[in-house]
């Protein structure tokens, strides 16, 4: 008898972890390899946490979230985006990781395609494969400003297709799809009738006086995009394990009867804490912001000095997803070069799809003193070698 599922045995392993292994084997790596902020949590938010803890809530709450916490993210939306949602809109979630699964199971059926980006945060893949469906993966191109086509996904639409999974600003590529670009998507979406996964957790992490568009905002799309969200990135939670989507009610009502055979709910004082992470001050997130922005320039103008590097200035994010292929080296290779020879750990571009292949993805979500001594490695190891 088989006692390993297909699931188990063919879920894809990540590359970034891969990566994170390998450099397990040295002591004085500088690590660009993960995605998470270098901050701790803002003060007020872990205050909020303690406070519920000390009341008491440390027992189940609704399936769907607090009303309160549901609420305060409608608030949020029709504050920032216009958006009418009411806390019936919105979903708790384990992280968007979990929001993004919700999203999916509810819509997606065995056999149904869903188009993605490629290069994309690869976690997509698992899911969609998790669920009997097909990931259809549409290449992003350098020479768009590594912004999604809406003519390279219409290519991509067959009798199968029903949805497509947008991430603005994305991971790996630091991109950012603007109010023309989500216009132009919005049209082939309406055109087909699909429903849109709109993976929005790096919304704030945006520079140069950019500010975020959701394609839930255009006309007729609010109805059919899911937005997924995250406390992760912005208040820098990660850890915490909460997110939320929101979708129209006739998805989100079906929701809930999921979440109870997943996970139940999110645990209490962490909905606390996003809470006051909602109705707290902005400031933690500009002054985190304001301190990605500088080193953005640090690790994306350091790399753009090094022969052979060509690095688009990222939009967004904490990423920087340089162009290695004048090194002629494949993206793995080049990665764990950086690696063994200038113990600076990068994540090669492939990681995240075939488009991925000839860049690597670096975070900058780092100290200063490490993105210049990261530059300084590479340039180095560059120099000497090639
Ligand atoms: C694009 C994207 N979506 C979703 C997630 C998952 O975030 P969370 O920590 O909220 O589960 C990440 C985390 O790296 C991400 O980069």
């Amino acid at each position: 008898m088989e006692l390993l599922s297909a699931v188990a045995q063919s879920y894809p392993r990540s590359g970034i972890r891969r990566m994170f292994d390998l450099a397990a084997g040295y002591d004085d790596v500088v690590s660009l390899c993960l995605g998470e902020p270098n901050f701790d949590t803002p003060l007020h938010i872990v205050e909020a946490a303690k406070k519920a803890l000390d009341e008491g809530l440390t027992h189940y709450t609704p399936n769907a979230g607090l009303v309160e916490l549901r609420q305060a993210i409608a608030d949020k939306y029709k504050r920032e985006l216009g958006l009418e949602y009411t806390a019936d809109n919105v979903m708790i979630t384990v992280g968007a990781m979990e929001a993004l699964y919700l999203a999916m199971v509810t819509t997606v059926n065995p056999g149904d395609e869903v188009i993605v980006p490629d290069p994309c945060f690869p976690a997509y893949l698992g899911q969609i494969m998790m669920l009997g469906a097909k990931a259809v993966p549409v290449p992003v191109r350098e020479e768009n400003e590594f912004k999604l086509q809406a003519d390279d996904v219409e290519k991509a639409i067959t009798s199968k297709t029903k949805a497509i999974l947008l991430n603005s600003p994305s991971n790996p590529l630091g991109s950012v799809l603007g109010k023309e670009d989500l216009e132009a998507m919005a049209q082939v979406v309406l055109r087909h009738n699909l429903v849109v996964f709109s993976d929005e957790v790096y919304e704030k992490i945006i520079y140069d006086g950019r500010s975020h568009y959701s394609i839930a905002q255009l006309a007729d799309m609010k109805e059919r995009t899911i937005i997924i969200n995250s406390f992760s990135k912005t208040y820098a939670m990660t850890g915490w394990r909460i997110g939320y989507l929101l979708a129209n009610k006739e998805i989100a009502q079906h929701m809930p009867k999921i979440q109870e055979g997943i996970a139940s709910c999110v645990a209490a004082f962490v909905q606390k804490a996003a809470v006051a992470a909602l109705t707290g001050p902005d400031d933690p997130i500009e002054q985190m912001v304001n301190d990605y922005n500088r080193r953005r320039s640090i690790l994306i103008d350091g790399l753009n000095q090094i022969p052979g590097f060509h690095c688009q200035k990222s939009p967004a994010t904490f990423y920087a997803f340089p162009s290695i292929k004048d090194f002629g080296k494949t993206s793995q290779e080049f990665a764990e070069e950086l690696l063994r020879e200038a113990h600076v750990v990068t994540v090669p571009g492939s990681a995240f799809g075939n488009m991925g292949e000839g860049f690597l993805r670096l975070s900058f979500a780092n100290s200063d003193e490490n993105l210049k001594e990261a530059v300084r490695r590479i340039a180095e190891h560059v120099k000497k070698k090639y």
